[in-house]
């Protein structure tokens, strides 16, 4: 029945002719005009893309487009640049003395990016996010240093370690006093109390008298005369209010009685030395570097 239109009796809307049931009929209303439009943009530029770009696949491969363009080659060209300019970065860390790293302001901030990753990744474990230490892991934010704080120093710790079992690891470990019977379990409570008196705490005066003797027999060889310590022998500073294993009066008669022989690892192998001395840098600008 084409050409043959009728109008809808209910809708006065045209009909196309196609009849169902003898008595359904089908209204002609076409799509709209601004919505077929849309459309034939959308497929000219989809048939504009499939010639541009990579679009359809093969058998073994796909339409390479006429452009080239390939999201794998330009991550590896992002990848590549990325790494040469952290080699010319690492080569410069490797063969600068550190003075000439920390005044150059590219590297400085390279340094201090990379040692702050390096330092989550391999030391927040022990020494905390913040490098704020814990009870046994020194905190590497204050100017307290067993070992240094130079950036030699610091680096030379991170290489070897302490107690670490390196040939050129730091050594020297505080005596078990008590359980190796050196002084008596009075002798260690009075050299506690002068001990805890270096940093102005109170206590029985004769006890600290008593204990001042005992300091000065047994522990002046590695804390000082004046209890400051010794970067040579690892021994804390005890004047300074800082403790690394505690500074109650139970903690540090533990100390005296059983020794505590931290263990810091060495890096050396595990670490390459551009990194180390990256972490040293770093470590030492945390803000207690000397
Ligand atoms: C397994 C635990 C552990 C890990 C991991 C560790 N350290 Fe240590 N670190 C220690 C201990 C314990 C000491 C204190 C040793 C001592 O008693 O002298 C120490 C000491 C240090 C010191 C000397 C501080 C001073 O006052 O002289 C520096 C610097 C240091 N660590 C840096 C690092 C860096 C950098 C890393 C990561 C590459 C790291 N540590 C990873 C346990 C650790
Ligand atoms: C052979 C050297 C040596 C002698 C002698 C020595 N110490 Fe120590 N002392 C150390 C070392 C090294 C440490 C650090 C231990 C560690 O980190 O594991 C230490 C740590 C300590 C600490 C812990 C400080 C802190 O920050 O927690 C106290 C307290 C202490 N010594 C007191 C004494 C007293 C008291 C004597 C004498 C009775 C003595 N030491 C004799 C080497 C020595």
């Amino acid at each position: 029945m084409a050409g043959h239109k009728e109008l809808d009796a209910v809708t006065g809307v045209e009909t196309t002719g196609h009849v169902w049931d003898g008595d359904l009929k089908e209204l002609n209303k076409p799509l709209p005009k601004w919505w077929l439009y849309v459309l034939y943009v959308t497929i000219v530029w989809s048939i504009g893309y499939w010639v541009a770009y990579p679009a359809w696949p093969l058998v073994d491969g796909y339409t390479r487009g006429m452009l080239g363009y390939s999201q794998r080659s330009e991550v590896t060209r992002d990848v590549a640049a990325a790494k040469d300019s952290q080699a010319r970065f690492v080569q410069a860390i490797a063969t600068s003395p550190p003075a000439e790293i920390e005044k150059n302001a590219d590297l400085m901030e390279f340094v201090l990016r990379g040692g702050a990753t390096q330092f989550a990744n391999n030391c927040a474990p022990c020494h905390g996010r913040g490098a704020q230490g814990f009870k046994g892991y020194p905190n590497l934010n204050d100017d307290d240093w067993l070992w240094g704080g130079t950036i030699d120093g610091i680096e030379k710790t991170i290489q070897h370690g302490v107690r670490s079992g390196h040939a050129e690891a730091h050594v020297g470990d505080m005596p078990r006093f008590g359980i190796d019977q050196v002084l008596t379990s009075a002798q260690i409570v009075d050299v506690a109390s002068f001990v805890l008196s270096l940093s102005g705490a109170q206590g029985d005066a004769a006890a600290i008298e008593r204990g001042k003797a005992v300091f000065g027999e047994q522990c002046v060889a590695c804390h000082g005369a004046e209890g400051k310590g010794m970067v040579e022998m690892g021994a804390p500073n005890l004047t300074d209010g800082i403790w690394l294993y505690g500074g109650s009066k139970s903690e540090v008669e533990e100390t005296i009685r059983g020794g505590r022989s931290g263990v810091m690892p060495a890096w050396e192998g595990k670490l390459d030395p551009a990194t180390i001395k990256m972490l040293a840098i770093y470590v030492h600008a945390l803000g207690g570097g000397k």
